[in-house]
């Protein structure tokens, strides 16, 4: 699966995004070391604690479905579900991926031209909490 392709499926999960307050569409599509593909979206709430990001909707998918291994994710969002530039996941969701993720994980974040960034999750969450190093 080439990072363009994933970068479609998440343009494609944009467009199911549930953002009545911020008005921001976001869509995440990621790819498990086997191969296949967990799409998602932001879903927002009323009372705005509960809004699950695009990333966090992908990952919960796909670790309930008993997936445990994944390579890279591909993350598009903008106002209206128009991509004006990089929209680099949230702090809660970089620990999402800590808990999951290896430090080479690729983050390929779209951009309004079609392009992307890819960046490893070690450069996106540098001295990231893990319970595995910190309880040795
Ligand atoms: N959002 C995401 O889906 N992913 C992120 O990493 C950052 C923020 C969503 C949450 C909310 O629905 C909207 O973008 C504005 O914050």
């Amino acid at each position: 699966m080439t990072p363009e392709a994933l970068l479609d499926l998440a343009r494609e999960a944009m467009m199911k995004a549930y953002a009545p307050y911020s008005g921001f569409f976001v869509g995440a599509a990621l790819l498990t070391k086997s191969g296949k593909v967990y799409q998602g979206c932001n879903i927002e709430n009323a009372a705005h604690t509960p809004t699950c990001c695009a990333e966090r909707t992908a990952f919960f998918k796909a670790v309930s479905e008993g997936e445990r291994e994944f390579r890279a994710i591909a993350v598009v969002g903008g106002k209206g579900g128009n991509i004006t530039g990089l929209f680099p996941p949230c702090g809660v969701c970089r620990q999402v991926m800590m808990e999951f993720c290896q430090p080479d994980f690729l983050i390929y974040m779209g951009k309004e031209n079609g392009g992307y960034e890819a960046v490893p999750l070690e450069k996106l969450l540098p001295y990231g909490f893990s319970s595995g190093k910190c309880m040795q």
